[in-house]
């Protein structure tokens, strides 16, 4: 029987580290291909399953499964050394990718010089910097924008890689000699060897794909808060996080995209600098941040803890018209004895009537609270609805009315069992 043409996104909704990667491995169960389409090795990825950890940074998760097709498009950004390095490690820990990476031929490049002017431009900043991972990201995609950038197909061009490299280097007022810049493109070569074999044209596979009944599962990194437009600027990464940069960076048409689910943690986090209106300082904080494992996966830094924020998720809610909603580490929140969920933001006297847009109006809101009281019992091993402590279950339908959709899933632990499927 024929199947249905289907599409699914996944994003997360706030400022990045929702836990998608738990929600993309489980939904990924169903899908014959999985697309990362913006970011780079900025994101990080830790999926537990039967025990073992694996550590992603630009290979889609899907990798776990093992006939799963996976796709590194366009809009994305690659260090092709550090994705050869994670291919490599993966490979070692017994992933087979052949047959099954793509790689988009126009693919922007994150070459060492944009690392070196990630972290000088932080340090300039100094107290106003954005505190970026320092992986590049911001320079490799001004490049792109600038239209001096190097993409992945480039490195099958040697000559034309050493004219554009060496025009780059200028642009970026910088003339390194002829064998640093031998050593370089020497360097890249081998990546590209490597690599080479799993770069094609993904726009035309993905329409091939869906128009077959493939399922296809876009995998957001970052979130809609970090989105280069519409979220807290300047306090983002370079990339549209949102549900239009499925489209823009995949090449997939947006009226193909047949489902969006926006994945939220069950409480804020935020790591780098930028507002944060529902950061919280205390013993609660630092508690969430202990058993929640509050540590950045690719940079090691603790995260800020806060509750969780219904006005900037509403706003992101309505920004990517999702359909439904994924709640995740809600375990983490068991045995805090009263919680707390902002309903609004005060500015002196007035309530604001939406999510504000510039950074400087966010930082001097006041969020107005929900409490709620909070439940003491390990939830680890619920796997229905119906078994979570009413506490518990009262805190998610004050989530679900708040943001107006149903959640449709909920994690209560990092192994791929531990997940609540509401619908
Ligand atoms: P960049 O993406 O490295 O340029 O960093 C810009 C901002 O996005 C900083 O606040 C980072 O901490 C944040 N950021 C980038 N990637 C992630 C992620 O995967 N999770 C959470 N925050 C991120």
């Amino acid at each position: 029987m024929e199947r249905e043409m289907s599409s699914l996104t996944v994003l997360g909704c706030m400022w990045g580290d929702e836990a998608k990667a738990k929600v993309v491995d489980f939904l990924g169960a169903s899908a014959d291909v999985v697309v990362r389409f913006q970011g780079g090795a900025n994101a990080g990825h830790t999926i537990v399953s039967e025990g073992k950890k694996y550590v992603f940074h630009s290979v889609p998760s899907g990798m776990l499964y093992p006939t799963t097709r996976c796709v590194i498009a366009q809009g994305t950004v690659i260090d092709p050394f550090g994705l050869r390095e994670e291919m490599q490690g993966l490979m070692a820990q017994g992933i087979d990718f052949s047959g099954r990476l793509f790689i988009d031929s126009r693919a922007g490049l994150v070459l060492p010089l944009h690392k070196e002017l990630d972290s000088s431009k932080e340090e300039q900043l100094g107290k106003n910097r954005i505190g970026t991972t320092g992986k590049g990201i911001g320079p490799a995609y001004a490049d792109q924008s600038a239209r001096c950038g190097l993409r992945m197909g480039d490195l099958a061009h040697p000559d034309w890689l050493r004219k554009r490299l060496l025009s780059l280097y200028d642009l970026h007022g910088q003339n390194p000699d002829a064998a640093a810049l031998d050593k370089e493109l020497a360097a890249l070569a081998s990546a590209w060897e490597f690599l080479r074999g799993y770069v094609t044209e993904v726009d035309i596979l993905l329409r091939e794909w869906y128009l077959q009944g493939d399922s296809i599962l876009f995998e957001g990194a970052q979130g809609t808060l970090l989105d280069v437009g519409f979220g807290t600027y300047p306090f983002v990464t370079s990339s549209h996080t949102m549900c239009g940069g499925v489209s823009t960076g995949a090449g997939f048409p947006p009226r193909w995209l047949d489902k969006v689910i926006g994945v939220y943690k069950a409480y804020g986090t935020r790591v780098g600098e930028g507002p944060f209106p529902t950061e919280i300082f205390d013993v609660t904080a630092e508690r969430i941040r202990v058993v929640g494992n509050e540590f950045g996966t690719t940079t090691g830094r603790p995260r800020r803890i806060g509750w969780f924020d219904a006005v900037a998720a509403k706003y992101t809610a309505d920004l990517n018209g999702l359909d439904g909603l994924a709640i995740t580490l809600l375990d983490v929140l068991s045995g805090i004895p009263e919680l707390k969920i902002c309903t609004g933001y005060w500015q002196g006297d007035t309530r604001l009537p939406h999510y504000p847009s510039h950074h400087l109006d966010l930082e001097s809101t006041q969020p107005e609270y929900l409490t709620l009281p909070g439940w003491e019992a390990d939830i680890g091993a619920v796997n229905k609805l119906g078994k979570l402590p009413k506490a518990a279950r009262e805190y998610l339908e004050a989530i679900q009315d708040l943001l107006e959709r149903p959640i449709e899933l909920v994690s209560v632990g990092k192994e791929r069992s531990q997940t609540i499927v509401i619908n």
